[in-house]
């Protein structure tokens, strides 16, 4: 099962994805986290570039380029691997992420981005994506506190614009309207341990219950911060 987690920075995916894979893990299933962009040596070379801002001066349309020349890599030496053993591949941000920033940025059609993503992508599509959705204003909110706090440098990607994250949200809100059997959408603004509950439930019932084994509930654990993987 290929699960990905997309939605606004700050939205706290990464801190979701962690919790979901550590439960399912405590059910005795292989899981592989992973991350866009990034995921593979290559791939994490290529995100080092394009959050630096390093890629900019060449354009949008190479730094769309450089995403899925990422993700080609990405797929090729971590994703395709783990399902073909059946693995459960969990993905911080996928393609769902070059339609919706790359498309609201840097203005690149949907026709390019779909035919990209079909030649990269091909039939590795997620069965499963989870969109944590959030109001732009909290998200700008809690980019703020973030900044403020002194944690961590915001990349390139990264603005508190309200304008720019309204028009990211109703992109990600646009894909999953696209595509419901695949996208669920869910409110980032439930606590950590609820939110961590939902998606778990959401994810046992994909898996189905014929596999005989129940996945442990997430406990309500002092880990359970919201964390950011750089
Ligand atoms: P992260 O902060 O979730 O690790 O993501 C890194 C940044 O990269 C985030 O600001 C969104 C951006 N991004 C894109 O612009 N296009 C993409 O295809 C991906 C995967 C991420």
């Amino acid at each position: 099962m290929f699960i990905t987690f997309e939605g606004s920075d700050g939205s706290g995916k990464s801190t979701q994805a962690e919790l979901l894979a550590r439960s399912l893990r405590r059910a005795g299933l292989e899981v592989i986290e992973t991350r866009e962009p990034g995921g593979s040596p290559r791939a994490e070379a290529i995100r080092e570039l394009l959050l630096s801002g390093k890629a900019a001066p060449f354009g949008a349309f190479a730094e769309t380029m450089l995403f899925n020349a990422a993700r080609a890599d990405h797929l090729r030496a971590t994703i395709r691997p783990a399902l073909a053993r059946s693995a459960i591949v969990i993905c911080d941000r996928f393609a769902d992420s070059t339609r919706a920033y790359q498309g609201v940025l840097g203005k690149i059609g949907d026709d390019l981005l779909a035919a990209a993503e079909a030649a990269v992508v091909g039939d590795t599509a997620p069965d499963l994506t989870i969109i944590l959705d959030l109001p732009a204003d909290v998200t700008v909110e809690r980019l703020r506190a973030r900044r403020e706090a002194g944690g961590e440098m915001s990349d390139k990607f990264e603005e508190e614009a309200l304008a720019h994250h309204e028009a990211l949200r109703h992109a990600f809100l646009d894909i999953a309207a696209r595509a419901p059997a695949r996208c669920v959408v869910l409110s980032a603004q439930t606590s950590v341990e609820e939110l961590a509950q939902a998606i778990l439930r959401l994810v046992e019932e994909r898996l189905g219950t014929d596999r005989g084994r129940s996945v442990p509930r997430p406990s309500r654990s002092s880990d359970a911060r919201p964390r950011r993987r750089r």
